[in-house]
């Protein structure tokens, strides 16, 4: 693939982790890295054979410490608007993509780092990590979807509280706010983030993917058409080989192997 700031790796479990690989800037998003990530998600991204995605960071000190400044700091409007739509258009891939997606939270995320989380699925985070939002303090505010996605997650007051203040928040107290899922021991991360993402990798993928899709896109809509979407989306599981296989394994007491069909 000959990317100079994504690796990536897959396991024989269909479990692949994606690390944002820029450690002397503790992973911030320049241009080259962003365009890595995006070019990997949109070209290289291997659809079929993958069943969960983690996203991390090398180094051990940040998953990503947000946006580039110094090269912000030197964009004009235009520029900086080409900067955001690609990030906007990469993290929407990624939260759309039918894989489902751990973010595994092994140190600062702040700004598009945070918001790199929060277009995953599930956040671990280590005990060492921080999170938050200090772009008031460089005099913007975060607009790589951070100011959309947080606010769902978190509820209008909350998220302005962090947006405003720019004050970054410990794991234990992202924990309590329910911004990350789960907070492990700084050195087991990786362990955790892959037994979760090989127990997720071991149910009927098909039905995985429809669930992330009825919960993401019936939290935008009304309950009755939400509701309309999950019963289509049932219906299209109740169609596939994994169905037969999945209720058939349990009448045989055996564990199901299921194809993704
Ligand atoms: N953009 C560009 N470079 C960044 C960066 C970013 N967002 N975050 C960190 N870096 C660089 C630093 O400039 C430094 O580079 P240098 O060694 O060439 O001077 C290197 O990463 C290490 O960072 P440093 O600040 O020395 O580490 P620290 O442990 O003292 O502090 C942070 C860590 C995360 C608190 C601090 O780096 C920070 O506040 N970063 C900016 C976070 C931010 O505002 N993100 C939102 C951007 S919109």
């Amino acid at each position: 693939m000959g990317y100079e700031f994504i690796e990536f790796e897959k396991n024989d479990k269909g479990v692949g982790i994606l690390s944002i690989n820029r450690p002397n800037a503790l992973n911030a998003l320049n241009w080259d890295t962003l365009r890595d990530l995006g070019n990997f998600i949109e070209n290289d991204f291997p659809n079929e054979n993958l069943r969960v995605l983690i996203v991390t960071g090398s180094g051990g000190k940040a998953f990503v410490a947000g946006a580039d400044i110094a090269q912000m700091s030197e964009m004009n409007g235009t520029q900086f608007k080409e900067y955001t739509d690609y990030a906007h258009n990469v993290y929407n891939l990624i939260e759309n993509n039918p894989c489902p997606s751990i973010a595994a939270v092994n140190g600062y995320a702040l700004g598009g780092g945070c918001e790199l989380a929060l277009a995953c699925d599930i956040r671990i985070a280590s005990e060492k990590a921080k999170l938050g939002f200090p772009e008031v303090k460089l005099g913007i505010f975060p607009g790589w979807g951070g100011s959309q996605r947080i606010t769902r997650i978190l509820g209008n007051g909350k998220a302005k509280e962090l947006i405003y203040t720019g004050e970054m928040v410990s794991a234990e107290e992202a924990l309590r706010l329910g911004l990350v899922e789960r907070v492990v021991p700084h050195d087991v991360i990786m362990k955790e983030a892959k037994e979760l993402a090989g127990l997720i990798a071991s149910r009927a993928p098909l039905a995985v993917s429809a669930a992330k899709k009825a919960i993401n896109k019936g939290s935008e809509m009304d309950l009755q058409n939400a509701l309309n979407l999950e019963k289509e989306l049932i219906f299209s599981c109740f169609n596939t080989d994994d169905k037969v296989e999945g209720m058939k394994a349990f009448l045989e007491k055996r564990d199901p192997e299921f194809k993704g069909k």
